[in-house]
């Protein structure tokens, strides 16, 4: 399948290490069906050639502002109006400076500022520098203004150390700019997603929490998006940053996540329960800090929570409800249990036991299960994970509209 067939795609090259990886985007986003013109900042060119960039895309690139010679060819402000979408990768922590601040003292900042078309942006620095506050605050304004933020990976970097800031993978921007322009298979229907954990709040101070990193459930939620959905993310505290194109409803306790459930679930068509919400709460929670106690050991009740997918699964009209099971042993068998007693059209089997595809691990491996069967998907990224099990939601969702007419 081309993705991106008759899709005009503008790729703008900003000066970072990870622009050498720009040109195998070139290709692949040619791969899709895409026509794709770039332009280089300054900067860029001490990382990469323009002639490698001119060869890939069989087009000149474009460098300058005031190069009366390309300019004749296509000037700024065609370019701006040629392109369906504006890519800049890698987007280095200066130029989403000089994006905020609405910079036009050079091409692609110009190109930027004039253009109408959807624009997304795909960091790559240093680790210190993407956690600069400078830096993430820009990209709240960017985000608040509708521009995409195509996230960067963790891993080793270029400068030998070790964090956030590597540019996100090739295969996963083509998807993700695949994203911008699908009507896809869930155009018009909302989505209603957890994620995360649940804090249970023991006194002011201090509370039961678990280990989910929320990655899995965010996934989704793009994912979802991507695929035309309407979607409200109910995520209890995680440390990521809110998906594009969701509507992200924050909340602590597993309480506060069944009120926030229960406000948007009426009209839903799909609900997926992914936050790993705890299943005890103290039984009160202490208006006071507690003290230390003389004899050493204190005692702490604990009652059950509502359970937030059991309750939606009994709903009259309910959504198609999807479950996780994130089990540490007998995985499928447990997994099927639930799928039985909550009454759920899918729930998706996850062994936590394994470090490599637990709670905070990037990727994730599963058994999907309806009641068709049992479909196993082997070890792949939490993101492509995400895309392939709205896929099967998907195809379910047709399939039930032609069983019930
Ligand atoms: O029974 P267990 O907690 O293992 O089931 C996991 C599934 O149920 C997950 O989809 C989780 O989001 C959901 N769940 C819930 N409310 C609870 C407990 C679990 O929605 N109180």
């Amino acid at each position: 399948m081309t993705r991106l067939t008759n899709k005009r795609v503008l790729l703008g090259i900003t000066g970072g290490i990870a622009a050498y990886k720009s040109a195998e985007l070139v290709r692949r986003l040619q791969d899709e069906g895409a026509d794709v013109r770039v332009t280089m900042t300054q900067a860029a060119q001490a990382f990469i050639t323009p002639l490698t960039l001119q060869a890939l895309s069989n087009h000149p690139v474009h460098l300058d502002l005031l190069d009366a010679e390309t300019e004749s060819v296509m000037g700024h402000i065609e370019l701006a109006r040629w392109a369906d979408v504006i890519i800049v990768a890698p987007a280095t922590a200066d130029f989403l400076a000089r994006l905020v601040a609405g910079h036009g003292d050079d091409l692609l900042t110009t190109i930027c500022l004039a253009a109408e078309c959807p624009i997304a942006v795909a960091p790559a620095m240093n680790q210190a520098m993407w956690g600069k506050v400078s830096t993430q605050q820009n990209l709240t304004t960017l985000r608040d203004r509708g521009i995409s933020i195509f996230e960067p990976g963790d891993g080793l970097q270029a400068c030998g150390e070790t964090g956030t800031g590597r540019l996100m993978d090739v295969p996963l921007i083509v998807d993700a700019v695949s994203g911008l322009f699908k009507t896809g298979s869930l155009a018009g229907r909302h989505v209603v997603i957890t994620a995360g954990p649940t804090r249970e709040a023991i006194d002011p101070v201090r509370y039961i929490s678990n280990h989910s990193s929320g990655k899995q459930g965010y996934a989704l939620a793009t994912a979802a998006a991507e695929a035309g959905a309407r979607v409200t993310l109910v995520s209890g505290p995680t440390a990521l940053p809110p998906p594009d194109r969701v509507t992200l409803v924050r909340v602590e306790s597993a309480r506060a996540m069944l009120d926030a459930v229960m406000n948007v679930i009426d009209g839903a068509d799909i609900f997926i329960g992914v936050a790993a919400v705890a299943d005890y709460r103290p039984a009160t929670t202490e208006s006071q800090k507690i003290k230390k106690q003389g004899d050493g050991s204190i005692t702490l009740q604990l009652i059950q929570n509502p359970d937030i997918l059991r309750t939606v699964a009994t709903l009259k009209d309910r959504p198609f409800t999807v479950g996780f099971a994130a089990e540490t042993e007998q995985v499928i068998d447990n997994a099927r249990k639930k799928f039985e007693a909550k009454k759920l059209d899918m729930i998706i089997a996850n062994d936590v036991s394994n470090q490599e595809i637990g709670f905070n691990s990037d990727d994730n491996e599963t058994t999907v299960i309806t009641r068709a069967g049992e479909e196993t998907l082997t070890l792949m990224s939490k993101a492509t994970l995400a895309r392939r099990i709205i896929e099967l939601i998907a195809d379910q969702l047709v399939t039930e509209s032609q069983t019930h007419g």
